[in-house]
């Protein structure tokens, strides 16, 4: 019997996997994407995803660390021996964002700091792109920028600390601390956000339903594309986090909190961009719809526009920024831990050498993204992982699980074991036809565009 290690309790586990789904993808990406996507309208889509797609995938990734006790390669592996490959795939996808991901929590530390004085002056979009990351023409890497390498030479080594001292002292202790910060930065933006002049109408505009989106296909999959990113699933994250609770743990309940959590906190920044989105609209008597970016350009661009704009702006930018660190920097470390365990398991070797080999090697890799060329290149990487890798990632883990193992009635089984929720019928409904077809779909649609 392995020694495995476990979570000290019941909120570690749940401020992991929070920390894990609360990210940029909460802040940067869903006020943008909601607001595309129809405004109030979208709610209805974004909920019947999350509580047809998000809550139970999430439910079966919980399941089937906690049944197996692995992370996702041996897990998928004892369910079924042809299937230990997706595992990795879904690592490697981990990886891969695990090499571009500090690069932006780099950009957003250097922001903390750069808010106070101001530093992209008048334009900050030629600021950010020849100033600050001294942008070379697309295919050519030119060399390292130091104002990137700094930041991420210490977000590397805090990373390495956390996962180097193991489940319970590392990333358990570091999101006991992250997340209560992030929080608070969080709700003093955003009230400071709600209570500037123009505010209303920034909200107005975020939550002004446009019904007819409703009967739109495309709207449809945003809403799942959503979720997938923002909880986290089908990257071997949420199987490696569940393995380490102890057998006696509630797996259905804790998956509500964690996709109920994160959906709150994608609400709030929802609120806090569009308020702060509101008043830079009424400051340069643009409309809403013409200010509104997600992304990239909606924090390295927009937001310092807004802070340049601001009262008492120092503060703010450094709360926006230092927001982004925080949520990037949990997300990190959970993506990480998948190559960590798995590499760990695999080759029997202990965990700090796991940590030395895997983390050695993605930060070695992470430097192409801080090199001249490195923004363009984090475009087209970030872009295919997100259109294809994860949504596949996604489809292959639930169609070998619910179609080729079989395996949804024992998980059901050990769920229920364990959960004071029983699983109904939705759940297995779910995941057999609902889950897969949309993948399927999203597959397809996004085949498509790229074709034409
Ligand atoms: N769930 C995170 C977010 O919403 O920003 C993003 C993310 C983190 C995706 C970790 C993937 C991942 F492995
Ligand atoms: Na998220």
């Amino acid at each position: 019997m392995e020694n495995r290690s476990q979570w000290g309790s019941r909120l570690g586990f749940l401020l992991a996997a929070m920390g894990s789904a609360i990210g940029l993808g909460n802040i940067w990406r869903f006020p943008a994407v909601a607001y595309e996507n129809g405004g109030g309208a979208f709610f209805i889509p974004y909920l019947f995803a999350l509580l047809t797609a998000g809550i139970p995938m999430l439910i079966m990734e919980f399941t089937i660390g906690h049944k197996y006790r692995s992370s996702a390669p041996r897990a998928l592996k004892r369910i079924s021996g042809g299937m230990e490959w997706i595992g990795w795939w879904q690592i490697a996808i981990s990886f891969v964002i695990s090499t571009y991901y500090p690069v932006i929590v780099a950009w957003a530390s250097m922001y903390a700091y750069f808010s106070f004085s101001q530093a992209w002056g008048n334009n900050p979009e030629s600021f950010f792109m020849n100033d600050f990351l001294n942008r070379t023409d697309p295919g050519t890497f030119g060399s390292i920028v130091p104002s990137v390498l700094w930041p991420m030479i210490i977000i590397w080594v805090i990373v390495f600390v956390i996962l180097f001292r193991g489940v319970n002292k590392g990333i358990e202790l570091a999101n006991r601390i992250f997340i209560p910060l992030l929080l608070i930065c969080f709700l003093l933006i955003v009230i400071r956000a709600v209570t500037l002049p123009g505010a209303f109408t920034g909200l107005e505009a975020f939550f002004a339903p446009d019904w007819s989106s409703i009967m739109d296909g495309s709207v449809w999959v945003s809403a799942y594309a959503q979720i997938f990113f923002s909880l986290s699933i089908g990257f071997a994250i949420m199987v490696t986090f569940s393995s380490y609770l102890p057998k006696k743990s509630d797996i259905t309940n804790n998956a509500f909190i964690t996709g109920f959590s994160n959906s709150s906190f994608e609400l709030l920044a929802g609120i806090g961009v569009f308020a702060a989105l509101g008043f830079m609209a009424a400051q340069t008597g643009q409309e809403v719809s013409e200010v509104v970016e997600g992304g990239v350009g909606l924090a390295f661009v927009v937001f310092p526009e807004i802070v340049s704009q601001m009262p008492a702006s120092g503060l703010f930018g450094f709360l926006f920024f230092a927001s982004l660190v925080l949520a990037g920097m949990s997300s990190m470390v959970s993506i990480s831990e998948t190559y960590i365990a798995g590499v760990q398991e695999k080759f029997n070797v202990s965990r700090r050498t796991s940590v030395l080999i895997g983390v050695g090697f993605a930060s070695v890799v992470s430097l192409l993204f801080a090199t001249q060329g490195g923004l363009v290149l984090l475009d087209t990487v970030d872009y295919f992982i997100n259109n294809y890798g994860i949504a596949l990632a996604g489809l292959i883990q639930v169609v070998g699980i619910a179609w080729f193992a079989r395996e949804l009635n024992n998980l059901q089984a050990h769920a229920d074991s364990v959960s004071d929720i029983l699983l109904g019928s939705w759940w297995q409904f779910s995941l057999r036809f609902i889950t897969p077809l949309v993948l399927g779909y999203m597959m397809i649609q996004n085949l498509r565009t790229d074709m034409t």
